[in-house]
């Protein structure tokens, strides 16, 4: 666990898990993963080859929201055990090199979460300004001395989830702001008792051995000071669910607000406090947001490096189609908007998305362009999270309608529903495929597709999407051009034809560091390309994503199977 000083820190040079608890490992029989679950499969992703592990929340929770609804911050949720295994977790996890980051649910907690309950007992609690509270607008006929037909929420402002963003509360006449569940109050952070307070949680997590922070929606804990009215979005798509207010406006007042980045300075201060050689801390954000505003969340310090989040996740490759031309444009912009210091990052897939076969794949072989999407993950530069199941190829389950748990899915309709990306890990051929008991319902219903897709089974298979993942992993740790290289797309041409023409089917960049060089060709496409590579004679094929070829080519014809990705030494 140390890094030489001039060297990358861990969160630079390495790749991040994320494990969704709830499904990967169940050790108690209840059909539901927990922490022990989580030890138990170290050796696993030890093996894998990966530096750390993001955790989706693990605190008491009435799971109204999976876990992103916290009833308290300094403690786990029995589901998932408890602070010693907990304890043991870091320690396991450390002494095989693996990092531990927890998710920070730092915008809202539990509408259980005592603080909430304080705040909503009266008007004159303690803690009433600790969420956000506001009297109903007034409606029309409220100078007849108003009704309840005639209340309205404070501002027009939707819930992610479906409906309006605020909830009102029979027992003290006012509206609480919620832009997820209603049992997911807002806090109020520009109240200092609020920041210190969820600053205290940090400094809890960071003295039991914590390594980062995954701050979920970041972008949202400060809100505009006079909660305006957010503008209709024009282009909102006209089919959308009636309750869908969100999705119908532009989020300029209830997000992304100017003031939100002292606050993310606070809590970057925070984690530098825990800082040490070799106990480096990392703070990540999700940041849904364009280009110019995303990037402003790395911070601009007077020294000229970044005083805010050392990873604002980035999300930009998740919905673009699976063309190359779209993927390269948008890795050239990012890296193009980067300033000097920001250490880049991809994310493909999270509990959120779409699993990456599916939403890439599609109709074509999903499996193939898991495995080409795979190998951009690991050789763009910038650390890489890969979400757990991806190195299996997991696909998107369908999950019957009376199944269907998430929140959004029952709100607004299956579509929005993110429960197919949480099916239970696919571990081994057995009844609930290793992650429960048989005699056991897992909380949601495992793939038919387990009895092929799972770890074991692809652990014996050298060509498995497994062990491209592990080979990826390895390779990648081995080879300072991929992990801390620079990186440049190239312009490539199709050398079948007698008049060569530019090729747009494949995505072409060089990773250089200190004179190793490495290229990358992922064909996007579903049939051969044969390229010529503008400056380049020769060159070793090191890996390809069909893991069967090694070999010399020559790079005025080099050819790429469908779907293929290659890495070649220069
Ligand atoms: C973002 C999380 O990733 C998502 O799963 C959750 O529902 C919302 N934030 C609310 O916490």
């Amino acid at each position: 666990m140390t890094n030489h000083p001039s060297d990358l820190l861990w969160w630079q040079r390495g790749v991040i898990y994320q494990v969704y608890p709830r499904s990967f490992q169940d050790t108690t029989g209840n059909g539901v993963g927990d922490l022990e679950g989580v030890i138990q499969r170290l050796d696993y992703l030890a093996d894998l080859g990966v530096d750390a592990l993001w955790l989706s929340p693990i605190y008491p929770s009435p799971m109204a929201d999976f876990g992103y609804d916290v009833a308290d911050y300094c403690n786990v949720d029995p589901l998932f055990g408890d602070l010693a295994t907990f304890d043991r977790l870091v320690a396991e996890a450390h002494a095989r090199g693996i990092r531990i980051i927890l998710d920070y649910v730092l915008n809202h907690t539990s509408d259980q979460h005592p603080c909430f309950v304080e705040s909503r007992s009266s008007r004159d609690s303690a803690k009433r300004d600790w969420y956000i509270w506001r009297d109903p607008r007034p409606g029309e006929g409220d100078d007849e001395g108003g009704d309840d037909r005639q209340r309205r929420p404070p501002n027009n402002w939707g819930s992610f989830f479906g409906g309006p963003a605020w909830t009102f509360d029979e027992a003290t006449g006012q509206y609480y702001l919620h832009q997820f569940l209603p049992e997911q109050p807002e806090l109020n952070w520009r109240n200092p008792a609020v920041k210190a307070a969820m600053l205290d949680v940090i400094r809890f997590w960071m003295e039991r051995g914590v390594d980062g922070l995954r701050m979920d929606v970041v972008w949202l804990i400060i809100k505009d000071a006079d909660l305006r009215d957010n503008p209709p979005n024009p282009d909102a798509d006209p089919d959308l669910p009636p309750n869908d207010i969100h999705g119908r406006q532009l989020h300029v007042y209830s997000g992304d607000q100017e003031e939100v980045h002292a606050y993310i300075r606070d809590i970057r201060r925070v984690l530098d406090e825990y800082e040490a050689p070799g106990k480096e801390r990392c703070g990540i954000g999700e940041i849904y947001l364009p280009l110019a505003r995303w990037v402003r969340y790395y911070g601009a310090a007077a020294d000229g490096t970044g005083d805010e989040l050392h990873l604002p996740y980035n999300f930009r490759l998740i919905p673009l189609p699976w063309e190359a031309a779209a993927m390269r444009r948008s890795v050239d912009e990012m890296e193009a908007a980067l300033p000097p210091f920001a250490w880049p990052n991809y994310v493909l897939g999270n509990h959120d998305q779409v699993r990456l076969a599916t939403r890439y794949g599609g109709q074509r072989q999903p499996q193939l362009v898991a495995r080409t999407a795979a190998m951009m993950l690991l050789t763009l530069r910038g650390t890489p999270t890969i979400y757990y199941g991806e190195e299996l190829g997991m696909e998107q389950a369908q999950i019957p309608p009376d199944r269907i748990q998430d929140p959004p899915g029952v709100k607004l309709g299956p579509s929005y529903s993110r429960d197919g990306c949480r099916t239970p890990m696919q571990w081994r051929r057995d009844v609930n495929a290793g992650f429960c008991s048989a005699d056991v319902e897992p909380w949601l219903p495992i793939p038919g597709n387990f009895v092929s897709r799972n770890a074991a089974a692809q652990s014996e298979d050298p060509a498995s999407m497994l062990n491209l993942y592990r080979r990826l992993l390895h390779d990648r740790r081995q080879t300072p051009a991929l992990y801390r290289g620079h990186y440049r797309s190239l312009d490539v041409v199709e050398a079948r034809d007698t008049n060569p023409k530019a090729c747009d089917d494949c995505f072409v960049y060089l990773r250089e560091w200190n004179g190793e060089r490495r290229l990358v060709a992922l064909n996007f496409v579903d049939r051969s390309l044969e390229i010529d590579v503008p400056g380049e004679q020769t060159g070793r094929i090191t890996l390809s994503s069909y893991l069967d070829r090694e070999e010399n080519v020559d790079l005025d014809h080099l050819t790429l199977r469908p779907h293929e990705g290659i890495i070649v030494e220069l």
